[in-house]
This record gives C-alpha cells, sequence and structure tokens, in this order.
C-alpha cells in the first residue's frame, strides 16, 4: 500500500481549542480518511505542542506544575478530537519523553555542525507569541504577528544559521512550486522574508525552564520552533531505536498549518531538514482562518465559539460538513450561526435528508421494502447514471487538491439531481398503475443507487451520516471501488430516523441571543463579586439610629477654587442651612445639582476641606471608579429623617 502521511500543526494547550483550531483538524481527517478510501496506507498525525514561557506563567497562576496544567488540557484536546470523530493514528506531546530526547539529538547536530552556535542576543521580545523580532521588523512599535507590546530583552543564546541555507531554499522554492499551496502564500514568503535576506534564528532560552533541555549547555532550553517543527518527524520515531516508521512514511505528503505559520514551514522547517539531510515534505498547505463577523475570535473578546457545545446541540457531522463546506479552502471564512442553520437545513435537511426518507418510504410503501428484480429502464435513468459518474471523477480531483468544498457541492449536484428525478419520474403516480411496477422498481433502484454513491462519497466528510445512510439502504460499509453505477444488485430497506432534524431558525437564534447575554450577565456578576467590598461588620440597631440621615434640598452650588474635587453647596434642612463640601466635581457640574433633594448626614463633625467648612455630608454610591449622588424624591420635604 502507498503511504500518505498528513499533519495538522500540533496546538498550544494554553487553553481550549476553539472552532478554528477544529477547522485545520476536520479537514485534514477528511483529507486522511479519504485517502484511507483510496487504499492508501495512511499516518495522520496531530497532537500539541506544549513548551514555552507563556504555558509555564499560566501554569504559575494556577498554582501547579506546567505538567500538570498542560495534562489537563491536553486530556480535553483528545475529548474534542474524540467527539469530531478525528481519526488520527497518532496524537504527539512535545513532552513526549522520545519527542524530547530526539529534540536534544537534533539540536546537538546541527550544534556539531556548526549550524547552531552560540550569540548574546538584542532585541525586542513579544512573550504571549514567544518571538524575538529586530527594530525593523516591528509594525509601529509592537509585534508584527498579534500586534501587542513588545519587551527589550537581552539575552545568551544559541543561533541556527538560515542565512547560510538561504540561496539552497530560494532554488528549492523556485523549482518545486508545488511545495506551498496556495502558490500566492509562497509568493509572499519569497518577497517578504526570503529574499530580502533571512536572519540567524534564536533556537534556545535561558529566562525559563519549561523546554527541551540543551544536553550540553546547562540552563538552555530549545526554544519553540526547532523543538515544534521536529514534532512531524520524531512522531515516527525519527532519532529513536526504531526508524522503522520514519522510513515508511517521510517526507509528509501534506502539512496541513493555519496561513500565519506558512512562514515557519517554509522557511525555518525546510532549512532544518536540508541541514539535517533530510528530504523535504512534499507540500505545506496554508488554509485561511475561520472568523467571527467582528473579527478574529478570543478569549479576551470573550466571542470564542466552542466546538463541543456545537456538536452536542446540532450532532458531530452537521459541524464538520458546515466547516468543510463553508469556507472556501485556502481563504478565510466567517463563522455565523444562521449560515449554520441554514446549511443544516437546506442542504442537510432538506436535500440529504428528505431524499433519503422520500426513497426509503416510497420503497416501504410499494414494495415492503424490497425492490423487486423485475426493473424497466428508460433513458432519463442514463442521466442520473451520467451525472453521477462524472461528480465521482470531479470529486476525486477536488478531493486530491484538498479543495473540500468544491468536493462537496459535486456530491450535492447528485443529490439535487436525483430529487429532481423523484419530481420527473413521479413515483407516486407510477405506483397507481400495476403495469408501471417494473418501471416503479426501476426508479427507486436508480434511488437507492444515487443514495449509496453520496454515502460513500460524504464518509470523509461525514463518517456518522454514512453509516446512517447504508443502514437504512440495508447495506454495511462500501469500499471506495463500489462506486460504480450498478454495483447493488437490489435493496431491501429500513426506514430509520431523520439524518438531520430541521432547525427553527429564529427561536434557535432567540434562544442562542437569550443564552449569550444571560452567559454575559453572569460573567459581569461574577465580576463584580470578585471586586466587590466586603460587608462591614454587623452593628446594632441602636449604633444605626446614631446616624442622623436627613433629606436635604440642595439651594446653590458651586466649585471650591482651586480644587478639581470639590463642590461647595448650601443646603435646606427645614429647620437650617447647611454649608457642605463633596468630593464629586468630576461627574457633577453645579447645575445637575441645585434644586435636587438629596440623602445628608446631618450629626458629622463639622471638617475643613481645602480650608472650606463642611457640616455634614451628601451621600453617593461608588460606581466603578466614579460615583453617584443618592437623589430622593424632590417631594420629600427638606429635614425629612431617613431610616
Ligand atoms: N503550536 C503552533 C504550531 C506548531 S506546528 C509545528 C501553533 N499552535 S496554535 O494552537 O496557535 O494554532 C494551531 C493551528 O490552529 C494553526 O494552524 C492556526 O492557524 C490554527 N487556528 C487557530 N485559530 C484559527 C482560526 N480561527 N481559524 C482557523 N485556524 C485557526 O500555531
Amino acid at each position: 500500500m502507498k503511504p500518505f502521511y498528513i499533519t495538522t500543526p500540533i496546538y498550544y494547550p494554553s487553553d481550549k481549542l476553539h472552532i478554528g483550531h477544529s477547522y485545520s483538524t476536520v479537514s485534514a481527517d477528511a483529507e486522511a480518511r479519504y485517502k484511507r478510501l483510496r487504499g492508501y496506507d495512511v499516518m495522520f498525525l496531530t497532537g500539541t505542542d506544549e513548551h514555552g514561557q507563556k504555558i509555564a506563567r499560566l501554569a504559575e497562576k494556577k498554582g501547579i506544575t506546567p505538567q500538570a496544567y498542560v495534562d489537563e488540557i491536553v486530556a480535553g484536546v483528545k475529548e474534542l478530537w474524540k467527539k469530531l470523530n478525528i481519526s488520527n493514528d497518532r496524537f504527539i506531546r512535545t513532552t513526549d519523553d522520545q519527542h524530547v530526547k530526539a529534540v536534544q539529538k537534533i539540536f546537538k547536530q546541527l550544534y556539531d555542525q556548526g549550524d547552531i552556535y552560540k550569540h548574546v542576543y538584542e532585541g525586542h521580545y513579544c512573550t504571549p507569541c514567544e518571538s524575538f523580532w529586530g527594530e525593523h521588523q516591528l509594525v509601529d512599535g509592537k509585534c508584527p504577528d498579534c500586534g501587542r507590546p513588545v519587551e527589550l530583552a537581552k539575552e545568551e543564546s544559541y543561533f541556527f544559521r538560515l542565512s547560510k541555507y538561504q540561496d539552497q531554499l530560494v532554488e528549492y522554492l523556485e523549482s518545486n512550486p508545488e511545495f506551498c499551496s496556495p502558490q500566492s502564500r509562497l509568493n509572499e514568503m519569497m518577497n517578504n522574508f526570503i529574499k530580502p535576506g533571512l536572519e540567524d534564528l534564536c533556537v534556545s532560552r535561558t529566562t525559563f525552564d519549561w523546554g527541551v533541555p540543551v544536553t550540553f549547555d546547562e540552563g538552555h532550553v530549545v526554544y519553540v520552533w526547532i523543538d515544534a517543527l521536529s514534532n512531524y518527524i520524531t512522531a515516527l520515531g525519527y532519532g529513536s531505536d526504531d526508524e522503522s516508521d520514519f522510513a515508511k512514511y517521510w517526507p509528509a505528503d501534506v502539512h496541513l498549518v493555519g496561513k500565519e505559520i506558512v512562514r515557519f514551514h517554509t522557511i525555518i522547517w525546510p532549512i532544518m531538514l536540508m541541514a539535517l539531510g533530510l528530504p523535504l515534505p512534499k507540500k505545506v498547505f496554508g488554509h485561511g482562518w475561520l472568523l467571527l463577523d467582528g473579527g478574529k475570535m478570543s478569549k479576551s473578546k470573550g466571542n470564542v465559539v466552542d466546538p463541543v457545545v456545537l456538536c452536542d446541540r446540532y450532532g458531530v457531522d452537521a459541524i464538520r460538513y458546515y466547516l468543510l463546506r463553508e469556507v472556501p479552502f485556502g481563504s478565510d471564512g466567517i463563522f455565523n450561526n444562521e449560515a449554520l442553520f441554514n446549511r443544516i437545513n437546506s442542504d442537510l435537511a432538506n436535500d440529504l435528508g428528505n431524499l433519503l426518507s422520500r426513497t426509503v418510504a416510497m420503497t416501504e410503501k410499494y414494495f415492503d421494502g424490497t425492490i423487486p428484480a423485475e426493473r424497466e429502464s428508460a433513458p432519463l435513468d442514463d442521466e442520473l447514471k451520467t451525472l453521477a459518474e462524472n461528480v465521482v471523477k470531479q470529486y476525486e480531483s477536488d478531493m486530491d487538491e484538498m479543495l473540500f468544498p468544491n468536493a462537496l457541492t459535486q456530491v450535492w449536484q447528485l443529490i439535487s439531481r436525483a430529487n429532481k428525478y423523484i419530481d420527473e419520474t413521479m413515483p407516486w403516480a407510477l405506483a397507481k398503475d400495476k403495469a408501471q411496477k417494473p418501471r416503479l422498481a426501476a426508479v427507486l433502484y436508480n434511488l437507492c443507487e444515487a443514495l449509496r454513491m453520496t454515502a460513500i462519497l460524504i464518509e470523509p466528510a461525514m463518517p456518522e451520516t454514512n453509516g446512517k445512510m447504508l443502514a437504512q439502504l440495508g447495506l454495511s460499509h462500501q469500499p471506495w471501488d463500489a462506486l460504480v453505477w450498478g454495483k447493488e444488485e437490489t435493496y431491501s430497506v429500513t426506514k430509520g430516523d431523520a439524518l438531520f432534524p430541521r432547525i427553527d431558525i429564529p427561536a434557535e437564534l432567540a434562544r442562542i441571543e437569550a443564552e449569550t447575554a444571560a452567559k454575559a450577565a453572569a460573567a459581569q456578576a461574577e465580576e463584580a463579586a470578585s471586586n466587590a467590598e466586603p460587608i462591614a461588620p454587623e452593628i446594632d440597631f441602636d449604633t444605626f439610629c446614631s446616624l442622623d440621615l436627613r433629606a436635604a434640598k440642595i439651594l446653590s452650588c458651586e466649585p471650591v477654587p482651586k480644587s478639581k474635587k470639590l463642590l461647595k453647596m448650601q443646603v435646606d434642612l427645614g429647620i437650617e442651612t447647611r454649608q457642605v463640601v463633596s468630593g464629586i466635581a468630576q461627574w457633577y457640574k453645579p447645575d445637575d445639582l441645585i434644586g435636587k433633594t438629596v440623602a445628608f448626614v446631618a450629626n458629622l463633625k463639622p471638617a475643613k476641606l481645602c480650608g472650606v467648612e463642611s457640616q455634614g455630608m451628601i451621600l453617593a454610591a461608588d460606581h466603578g471608579d466614579a460615583a453617584r449622588v443618592l437623589f430622593l424624591d424632590s417631594e420629600l420635604k427638606p429635614g425629612s429623617t431617613i431610616r
């Protein structure tokens, strides 16, 4: 069997993964499943990239070891992939002992052969991205990748001589344009990063220790990219006692990566491999991002879409279908609930679900579930058959290029054609005439054939639906070479549940809106609770009564000279007029106050504020960093007691 090696990026376990991360993995999974069906010996790798300062800091904040921290998150990552039916053959963690040892070997070899050297480095460091940047690389003085502020840092580090391999890399990329897809991404790399001249890369750190230790220099740990990129070969046993998988699967057929890390995969990784004397991967495929209407998903914006919630609510295959169908592969796409529900209702429930349920229901109704052998074809049948055969060809070519939306669009052409075939042949009319039974049998047989082929074609995208459809058609798993029209002799069908329940879109959107509002309110309440002052120690009623609280009407108000904060007021207390000074000038102008009735502490010992006598106090409540005066009903008589 021909090997096929496909990888996803290894994910940072800094937090729960979101729907954008799921997009990479579901795409790789669809391709891996497709290649398996085509008879390849597939190795599908995913995993986690667990080292670095960011993880160490997060663990510290939680008061646990980095290892305990990543163990917990990685368990969640594995759960998510299970839920999404990800069929990875291997899961690498950069904390795996074998990976650590192999990275140490790689680092030592590169050092011994002079490709890694020690140097004192000064630069701008972006902590979240764990990247050093030269002055000229900064954008408006900030990190060019994430736009966050950078810190000046100086460190003794090991450097990897990227510059030495510049010409070799350019030559390789120019003579192998298929190395990077879409090709526009390669042009971007060439023009922006490679041709202006490659700078040597900092590949060790001494400021933290959560990383692979450099064996020959205590205090240094291998810095992110050498550690991370090596996963693609260490997962195959490279650098261990058993390199048989490496011999079998390397070079990789495709590294699937998000567009922002294409750079590392088309510059650092090929150079590492050149330096190690290893063949280069056949392709780096840079996909776009799944964005939200308002931009990127981020925890700080509170707009992260949780794939677990989506799968639980709408079903795994609906989510897989949406991800693969909606985003033009290679470009960015927008995640949107309404678009998801429209896809579910129209493509899945209506087009596909109805085709199956109508066909099965009619077969049960007219033939007790089993299509008789006596069948009469008509020229119209050939149209359906030819279309199905063409769809298979086009689908295969799209899947070979990882053009998932195109491949699925092909399948939906077959589904639409089959639905139209029902309208054209009108089985319910044929059923009324006994003489037409052989024609009716042929029509239902052809529909079952179209459904069977559809089931096979959608397996890479929707493995569960494939099984459900075949079960209703009375079949077990079908291999790829069963994609031949007329392969089944007949069908014995059994009705099952609807493949995809329809969604009441307005109700569902309203539910989500209410849920989002409730979540936001809960988050706000939680924040308020964590910021709130604790309740003061208990007092008895007499102590409370010792406070003389009155309604007071503000008669006049003016700023206290030379003070930005103080206002001087005359207030009517019924029995007398008082002068009071209050520190509310930042939030109230005199006109906002004159004529208003406020809550007033009448028996407070007089004090001087900025040299101005204050006899009493106007009550106000904290409002964030501001204050809000307690205004009372203006009908209250000045001097009324408050209790
Ligand atoms: N650890 C590195 C990869 C090392 S590979 C040797 C990394 N990790 S990551 O967790 O930040 O991102 C993993 C992948 O998820 C990247 O390919 C990234 O592009 C992808 N995505 C993260 N957010 C995404 C979207 N919103 N949409 C699509 N893909 C997204 O980078």
